[in-house]
Formats: C-alpha cells, structure tokens, sequence
C-alpha cells in the first residue's frame, strides 16, 4: 500500500512545464561561451562526469526521458532503489543506443535493505531490474537503518518508523565485499553528517568516493565541502536546483522556506549573471556547482530543459563566482529527519525548522 502510495504521490508532485523562458540576449554584451563536457576523477581513479541526469519521479516517462537524454549527450544517470524506475531506467539506456560501457550509473541502496545480509541480494534485485552487469557507483542512501524487510517504509500501528537493528557502518563493510565481484565500480554514500563520514573513515578501511548531497546555491555547505574534498570525496549535488523540485512543497514534511523562497528562476542575481553568457538561471545555478569542482544531476522529463541543462557546463569568471557565493541562505529543503526518527545533517547547515510529517 505505501509503495502505491509512494508512486502516486510522486508521479503527482511533477508536471511538466509549458512555459519556456527565453534566453537571455541582448544584443552585443553577450559573451559566446564554450559548452564542455568535463569530467573528474573519484579516489577508485574512475571518471565521473559532471553532468548527470535525475531519475526521482515521474515513473512512466522515465524511460524515454532516460533514452533522449543519453541520445542528447548525458553520459550520468542517477537512480535509486525506492525512486521504483530501475527497470525504466534499464529499459532507457538500452533504447538510446549508447554503449552501456560509455554510461556512468549509480543507483543507491533503500533504508529496508541494509542489514549487512540484505546487501548483496538488493544488490543484484537492482542489476536485475537496470539489466546490466554492474553499476559505476553504488550509494547508501541514508544513514538510517529501517527494519527489515519489504516494506520500504516500515511503520508501527502508531505510523512511526521502525528502526533497524544494525548500523550504518555494517551496511558499509557489507557493500565494500561486493567491489571484488566487479559488480561495483565504486562505493558513495548520501545524506551523511561529516561525523557519520568521519566514523565510516575512523572504522573501515574504505573512504567513499562519492557523497551525495543537497547543494545549490541557497544551501552552499562551503565548509563541509572542504573538508569533503581534503578527503578525496567527491561531491555530487542533488537537487542542484534548490527548491525547483514541486516535491518539497507538496511532502508531509516540506519546511515553511520551501513555500517562501522564490524559485532559482526568479532570482534577480543569476538573471543578471545570465545575461552576461546568454545562459539562464537554471545554467548558471548548474555551471557554478560545476566550477566549483562537483557534479550535479538536474531532473528533467522536458526536452527543452533537457537541452538547456545539458549546455550548462561551461566556464563562469571568478567574480561571478563571488557572486553566487551571496545567494547561500542554509536552506535546506530535504530534510525528513523527524519522519525517520533520525537527526539527519546533525552537524551540518541548515537544519532549523524540520516538520514532523510523512514522507510517504
Ligand atoms: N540522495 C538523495 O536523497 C536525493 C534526494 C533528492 C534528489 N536526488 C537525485 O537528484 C535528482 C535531482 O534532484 P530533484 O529532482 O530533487 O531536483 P532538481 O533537479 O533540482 O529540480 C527538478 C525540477 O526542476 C525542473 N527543471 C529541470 N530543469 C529545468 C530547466 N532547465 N528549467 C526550468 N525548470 C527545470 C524540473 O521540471 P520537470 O519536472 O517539469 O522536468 C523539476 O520540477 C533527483 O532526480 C534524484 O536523482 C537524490
């Protein structure tokens, strides 16, 4: 029942956009810019590229989404076990006719599967389901271990979560024995506090080559992803778009700054920046993460946005960098820590104003 619930509220929570801005241009002050198509390299010694593709949401149209923007040139899809579009994702990448070698997929681990024997067959249910051999990278998606079982949202008659029994770090050393299989490239986590990071460091001998986490330009987390690079990990922003995303309006557990902070799209700063390289906010909010030495994995089922976000790698001067720095506000719009019955970003920015709710 939560599972069909998870799949209506999310296939609800998105529309696509009719309304397609114009770039800006005026006239002789626009600087023609260059589109590249950088890549970095994780601890494994394995390219990432800086541009990936967003696979939450939208079930039905992920597989012709998925196809057309690899056919456009996204060479990254992110995925996830309880976004429930693994298979579509699989179904798309086959159908774009590019060479799965050439494609970097990660996929992340759900919150149910993380007692250290549940690893190794979630696992394969998700090779299974993207029909490949292998992922690039394979994430924990939380920190927070659920109970046991199919229920990917396991609740008590009260509807709170039921927690695990094991530990995070168990799930990490159960997901580091399965690199030797060829069947991961490389090991990330997502949604983790620098301390929970520091822990995974301090008792295993595997440091991840990839976080996943919410950065954009109203929640910067410029000294956690400092620190994050002194370490050789590799950041990966979600939801590089702040609050773009319908989702965090519509969730039980949406803050009150999700509904007050206007849209990246209506930011006076970057339309100003933008008119500067002919690009729009949603460009420059992309190539700034860029810059800044991570990736980032705008969502899109719209070809046109398709499009714009795939020109969004592209050189920005330092003082326009500068800039953007102003915009950082430490909002942060995902936070279902009360839901989880979980402090999540417990040393991080941005953690004021948690609502309790459901998640789904
Ligand atoms: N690890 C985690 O816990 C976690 C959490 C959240 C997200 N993620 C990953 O990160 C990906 C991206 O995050 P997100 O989906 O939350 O948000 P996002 O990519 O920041 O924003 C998506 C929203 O922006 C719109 N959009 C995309 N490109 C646009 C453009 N060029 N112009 C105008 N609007 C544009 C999309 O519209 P349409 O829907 O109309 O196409 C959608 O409403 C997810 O799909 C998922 O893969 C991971």
């Amino acid at each position: 029942m939560l599972r069909g619930a998870f799949r209506r509220a999310t296939t609800a929570a998105t529309r696509p956009s009719t309304f397609r801005p114009s770039l800006p241009s005026s006239s002789t002050n626009v600087r023609t810019v260059a589109t590249r198509a950088t890549q970095f390299t994780l601890n494994t010694g394995a390219k990432i590229p800086a541009l990936g593709f967003g696979t939450f949401q939208d079930a039905d149209a992920q597989e012709d989404a998925v196809s057309r923007c690899l056919q456009a040139g996204f060479r990254m899809i992110d995925t996830a076990q309880v976004y429930h579009v693994e298979e579509a994702v699989g179904r798309g990448i086959h159908k774009s006719g590019v060479p799965r070698e050439d494609v970097f997929l990660a996929t992340k681990l759900w919150c149910n599967k993380f007692h250290p024997d549940d690893v190794a067959a979630s696992l394969e249910d998700s090779l299974k389901a993207l029909d490949t051999p292998y992922v690039d990278l394979l994430l924990m998606h939380y920190p927070v271990v659920f109970q046991r079982g199919d229920e990917p949202f396991p609740r008590d008659a009260n509807g709170r979560m039921i927690l695990g029994k094991t530990t995070f770090v168990d799930t990490w050393r159960a997901m580091s024995s399965l690199v030797k299989s060829g069947k991961v490239k490389a090991l990330g986590v997502s949604n983790f506090s620098q301390g929970e990071i520091q822990t995974l460091i301090d008792k295993t001998d595997v440091v991840p080559a990839v976080h996943q986490m919410e950065v954009h330009p109203y929640l910067q987390q410029r000294d956690f992803n400092k620190w994050l690079r002194g370490h050789g990990i590799h950041v990966v922003q979600f939801s590089p778009l702040g609050n773009m995303n319908p989702f965090y309006r519509k969730t039980g557990w949406s803050k009150d700054i999700a509904h007050t902070t206007p849209p990246i799209t209506e930011s006076e700063l970057l339309l100003e920046i933008g008119k500067k390289y002919g690009k729009t906010p949603v460009q420059i909010a992309l190539a700034w993460g860029i810059n800044n030495g991570r990736s980032v994995i705008p969502k899109s089922v719209v070809d046109w946005q398709i499009e714009q976000n795939l020109a969004a790698d592209f050189e920005l001067d330092a003082e326009d960098m500068d800039r953007i720095a102003t915009m950082d506000q430490r909002l942060r719009f995902n936070d279902p820590s009360a839901d989880y019955e979980y402090r999540l970003y417990s040393d991080l920015e941005g953690i004021e104003g948690t609502k309790d709710g459901k998640t789904h």
